[in-house]
């Protein structure tokens, strides 16, 4: 049995940092193990402008531990109005490292989002030939969509269309939750589409938001499916192919905002991800392929170099705190917290000084 895991540094190709004393908060966890992240750009107002981008960035920069390297990508929020030579300029001065798609309504923060594809045809034009990334929250706004059927109706309605009229685009379904999409990646040969996937949806089927309650710590959006779903992405995710990779959709929300009557959607998972993957491929006996998922086949889609230097993963019970406290008072519930997980990333990050 493997004990010890040693892989290239990892990447999380999906991250929500937030700004100000949350961002001061939930960044250590992210940078304690990860060489890079795609920073998504749902600020309020959102991260829409090159200056806005440069700005966030050095925020983030700044708020990085000493002795932790890491290098925040940043994304453009896509409005529907966005100038397409703002993306162009970001991209060329090296700001802009993608640009985020929200359906307008779909999330946290998406109000500014797109409400007609057709408004960012000239966006997407653009895109398209500076061969800058679209990175999409893939779920329908209609409201007469069931609620866990909202990403396979965008497939449908959305990502068909949008792949055949924009053919050299590239773009990458984040945080995949059906067989639906996972099988639409799968079924693409040309290179340029790619998934993230969560360690909640790889870990947890629908159940877990209502087990002897509602359990709010479990609700983010896409919400998690049924089990056949969740077989799908371990499959797709295990692997090894190269079209799937890490992106954790850390979320982080106060705990009262999401035990609440009208709960925020958003798992704050940084803290626990990589032990959650780890135990998902070890469950698969996939454990040799963490690596490519985790290290490899992001920066390879990008166009970037794996990261240099290595992080090991133990297997060694780890104790999951329930809280991780924000100043002022408030803390976030993190992903797993309160329970033991069976992975833990050596060394171990003291915890953030609060
Ligand atoms: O659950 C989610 N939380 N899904 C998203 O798409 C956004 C995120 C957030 O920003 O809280
Ligand atoms: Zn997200």
């Amino acid at each position: 049995m493997t004990d010890l895991i040693t892989i290239r540094r990892p990447d999380d190709w999906h991250l929500h940092l937030r700004d100000g004393d949350v961002l001061a908060t939930v960044l250590p966890y992210t940078s304690g193990s990860f060489g890079r992240a795609m920073v998504m750009p749902n600020l309020q107002p959102p991260v829409a402008t090159v200056e806005a981008a440069r700005a966030y960035r050095a925020r983030i920069l700044a708020a990085v531990p000493a002795g932790d390297r890491f290098m925040p990508l940043m994304t453009a929020y896509l409005c529907d109005h966005t100038p397409p030579d703002e993306l162009r300029r970001g991209h060329e001065e090296g700001v802009f490292s993608a640009v985020k798609l929200y359906p307008s309504g779909a999330t946290t923060h998406s109000e500014f989002g797109v409400t007609d594809m057709a408004k960012v045809a000239p966006a997407l034009e653009c895109m398209q030939a500076i061969g800058m990334p679209l990175l999409l929250h893939g779920e329908s706004t209609d409201p007469a969509v069931d609620v866990f059927d909202r990403e396979a109706v965008f497939l449908e309605r959305t990502l068909q269309p949008l792949l055949r009229d924009f053919p050299a685009l590239k773009v990458v379904l984040e945080h995949i939750t059906t067989e639906e999409a996972a099988q639409v990646v799968r079924s693409d040969h040309s290179g340029r589409l790619g998934a993230t996937i969560t360690p909640q949806h790889l870990l947890f089927n629908r159940n877990a938001i209502f087990t002897q309650g509602i359990r709010p710590h479990f609700y983010c959006l896409p919400i998690l499916k049924r089990e056949r779903h969740r077989l799908a992405l371990i499959q797709v995710a295990t692997s090894g192919d190269a079209r799937f990779f890490l992106g954790t959709d850390s979320a982080p929300h106060a705990r009262a905002l999401k035990e609440s009557a009208c709960g925020c959607a958003g798992i704050f998972n940084a803290p626990t991800a990589l032990a959650a993957y780890a135990t998902v491929f070890d469950q698969a006996g996939a454990l040799d392929r963490l690596e490519a998922f985790a290290s490899l086949n992001g920066p390879r889609f990008y166009g970037l170099s794996p990261n240099e230097d290595t992080l090991t993963l133990l297997r060694a019970p780890q104790a999951v705190p329930d809280n991780v406290a924000l100043p002022g008072g408030a803390a976030i519930h993190p992903f797993l917290g309160g329970s033991t997980v069976p992975w833990q990333v050596r060394p171990a990050r003291p915890a953030a000084p609060h």
